[in-house]
């Protein structure tokens, strides 16, 4: 049997998908429930001074119109969250305080979803409204450390060495602010609940999540039940991209709701309430220094970044982090800073940090190889990292000098005329960039359970998610590697809180986590079919030693005369037992410790420019990565293409604007809020390293989820300033910064 694990296997899940067989949150087919629509705020600080319900309240079918005044009391909202990265401090209408336009400020329930949205427009609101503030650029002088640990990763600032006596050696600087705007996930589903009250203290959620496990601990904490009694279901996902990891404030409204009307309750966000109340990446501001002796060798580079967090909860859109790690510099600093703003809560979006933190380190460095007159590769390579800079510590794996080498001369870098405006097709101005890749190698603990059947077939269960990245699919090739059968001798199942405790799903770590445990259990169970075996006199493997017992195609037998053996349904036959089961939990050891953890990438872009117009065109893309063992080449390449081109959008798209005045998101649907389609993704070609890390975890996978975005959007707006010789420092770049 060829191994399965690497494969470029079809998505298991992926007939059930286009078929329309595989229910989404909001599909599942609950007896007798009833549809909420939410009230959303139109200002963004202030009072309700009034909500007039009345009209609202005798519309046919209508239920329950709950605002402020009717809502149930949660005291268990005092002293939330205790865990930022999953929970959020939540709007469940509990006071009539207004923190950011498209709060929950009401919620309508009646048996149509129709007559729900009806009655949800006759619901008139009258706010004291205050004028709210968000803007970044005029109120720097507020910026302030944050207080408690909210992002990706440690956000406190680092120092190493002297930069200012690195920045007075350097033969060549730079100094310059990069700015990145407001950008807010859109998933094609956005997000939904169906809750279910099965017992007065019993609730059932159908969730739109990337961690059921984690929901199910922020649900029950917030509604005072003992977490055994929430049951999280979520078995297919229409994207996340971060937006899902923590629990916001419909879920818990729909659990409030269903309570109250005694009904299950379906509860859709609109694509319009999308911005504002579920998460968003921060503008960030990134101040960047960097200096470098003649020859290109880094003497000084800083990072310092400020960006927004809501006045009642914080998170840190951290990126610097890169600066810390990236390059081998002796001395060294980098910050995060944080401005209170009338904004709902930022919050984890693909590769937070590290997606616009790379943008600025990146361009940053483009900048400096033009100073030194030296390629940007080269500035790179000169600079390389052979141990972490900042942890002082070996990598685990590292394959960069791979990536760059073999990204370069697929693309042709070489023939790069290395001037601005030199190189032209027709009207168009042709420009090369390049720039790095990186994101850190995640792991928390996980398990799983393995199951062989009566008739010969595996059950393998883990709660995690499939966010759409193919999880089903590469758990299944897993298990199936380790039992010797072909993957639909397996089913996985996952999505379940009744199934074995996994972790969320971010970060880019549910292979290297969840991954590992279903390794395990699957190595385990294997184990347990031998020793069964060998250890039964009536089998024809008695007595045969466990080495030498092999698994294929559906039977044990002796690696030295394979003719002696039997089926996995005669053994269990035999034995009388209906099915054999193994378990296993995988966790994080001392390797944190010993190693810094990473995966690395290089990206190189063309873009074309038209010289009259500015109109820019990603022509093509390479990007090569070093992730660890790569377990699905279809699944991989996807995820890493799907990177690369929100990579596209970072660089010239992507923008949630707001009306400073009124704090309001202008562009809240996806006419006006700008991603890159099809016609706007030139040529992608996805390359890797074949990397083997003994050290990360037992799988060697590093997770791939992320990187793909990170070093795309500098690599793109390095390229049209080789194109141009217009350098734009601040996202997206748009034609009218480009011809302005
Ligand atoms: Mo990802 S932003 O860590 O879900």
């Amino acid at each position: 049997m060829p191994e399965l694990i690497g494969k470029p296997l079809d998505r298991i899940d992926g007939r059930l998908k286009v078929t329309g067989g595989a229910p989404y949150a909001y599909e599942h087919q609950v007896p007798n429930a009833v549809y909420a629509t939410l009230i959303v705020s139109s200002i963004a600080k202030g009072r309700i001074v009034s909500m007039e319900t009345r009209r609202a309240e005798r519309t046919p079918s209508v239920l329950l119109v709950m605002t402020h005044l009717n809502a149930p009391k949660l005291p268990q909202l005092e002293g939330q969250p205790k865990k930022p990265p999953t929970g959020r401090v939540v709007q469940v209408l509990q006071d009539e305080v207004v923190r950011y336009a498209n709060q929950p400020i009401g919620l309508v329930v009646a048996e149509s979803l129709e007559a729900a949205i009806e009655a949800a427009h006759l619901v008139e609101v009258k706010y004291a409204a205050e004028q709210p503030e968000l803007e970044l650029e005029s109120r720097l002088s507020q910026a302030a450390a944050p207080q408690k640990v909210g992002g990706a990763q440690d956000p406190s600032a680092t120092h190493r060495g002297d930069m200012q006596a690195g920045m007075a050696e350097a033969d060549a600087r730079i100094e310059h602010v990069y700015s990145t705007p407001f950008e807010v996930h859109n998933p094609m589903e956005p997000h939904a609940t169906i809750a279910v009250w099965d017992a007065p203290d019993h609730l059932t959620l159908y969730d739109a999540t990337q961690g059921v496990f984690t929901d199910r601990a922020r649900v029950a904490q917030l509604l005072g039940l003992q977490a055994e009694n929430v049951h999280v279901i979520s078995p297919y996902l229409g994207g996340g991209f971060g937006s899902k990891g923590p629990v916001w404030s419909h879920v818990i409204l729909a659990a409030m709701a269903a309570k109250q009307v005694n009904r299950p309750v379906k509860l859709a966000v609109t694509r319009p309430q999308m911005f504002g109340m579920l998460g968003f990446r921060s503008q960030t501001r990134q101040a960047m220094a960097a200096g470098a002796k003649r020859d290109g060798t880094l003497t000084a580079l800083s990072h310092d970044t400020v960006c927004h967090t809501s006045t009642f909860d914080e998170f840190v859109e951290s990126a610097s982090l890169p600066s810390r790690m990236l390059y081998a510099t002796p001395n060294n600093s980098t910050s995060h800073k944080l401005i209170r703003s009338d904004i709902g809560t930022p919050s984890f979006m693909r590769a937070p940090g590290e997606s616009v933190g790379t943008y600025g380190l990146e361009a940053a460095m483009d900048e400096l190889a033009y100073e030194l007159k030296m390629d940007p590769l080269e500035l790179r390579l000169k600079n390389y990292a052979e141990t972490d800079p900042e942890k002082n510590l070996p990598w685990s794996s590292k394959s960069l000098r791979e990536c760059y080498r073999m990204g370069a001369e697929r693309f042709g870098w070489s023939k790069r005329s290395p001037e601005p405006r030199s190189m032209r097709r027709g009207n168009a101005l042709v420009g090369w960039g390049m720039a790095t890749s990186e994101y850190p190698t995640r792991r928390s603990p996980s398990n799983a359970s393995a199951r062989l059947n009566a008739d010969g077939t595996f059950s393998v269960d883990a709660g995690t998610q499939d966010l759409g990245t193919g999880t089903y699919t590469i758990m299944t090739q897993i298990a199936a590697d380790s039992f010797g059968v072909a993957a639909n001798r397996v089913k996985f199942r996952l999505g379940d809180t009744l199934l074995p405790q996994t972790p969320v799903s971010g970060g880019s770590q549910t292979a290297a986590s969840t991954g590992s445990a279903v390794y395990l259990a699957a190595q385990a169970l294997r184990e347990k079919l031998i020793q069964t075996a060998i250890s039964d006199a009536r089998s024809p493997l008695s007595g045969e030693s466990a080495q030498d017992v092999a698994l294929e195609n559906g039977r044990l037998f002796s690696r030295k005369d394979p003719s002696k053996g039997e089926t996995f349904q005669a053994l269990l036959a035999r034995g009388g037992q209906p099915y054999l089961e193994a378990q296993a939990s995988a966790k994080p050891g001392p390797e944190k410790e010993r190693y810094s953890m990473y995966a690395f990438g290089a990206q190189f872009v063309e873009v074309h420019v038209d010289a009259d117009l500015g109109q820019i065109k990603v022509a093509r893309m390479v990007g090569c990565f070093g992730a660890g063992r790569i377990l699905n080449a279809k699944t991989a390449r996807s995820q890493l293409m799907g990177g690369m081109v929100w990579g596209i959008s970072l660089a010239l798209y992507e923008e949630a604007h707001t009306d400073y005045r009124l704090g309001r998101w202008v562009n809240n649907n996806l006419a006006e809020y700008h991603v890159p389609t099809n016609a706007d993704v030139g040529q992608i070609e996805v390359l890797w390293v074949d990397e083997k890390d003994d050290h990360i975890n037992p799988l060697g996978a590093k997770g791939i989820g992320e990187i793909g975005i990170t070093g795309a959007g500098a690599a793109i707006a390095n390229a049209v300033f080789h194109a141009t010789g217009k350098r734009v420092r601040d996202l997206p770049i748009t034609l009218d910064k480009v011809i302005a």
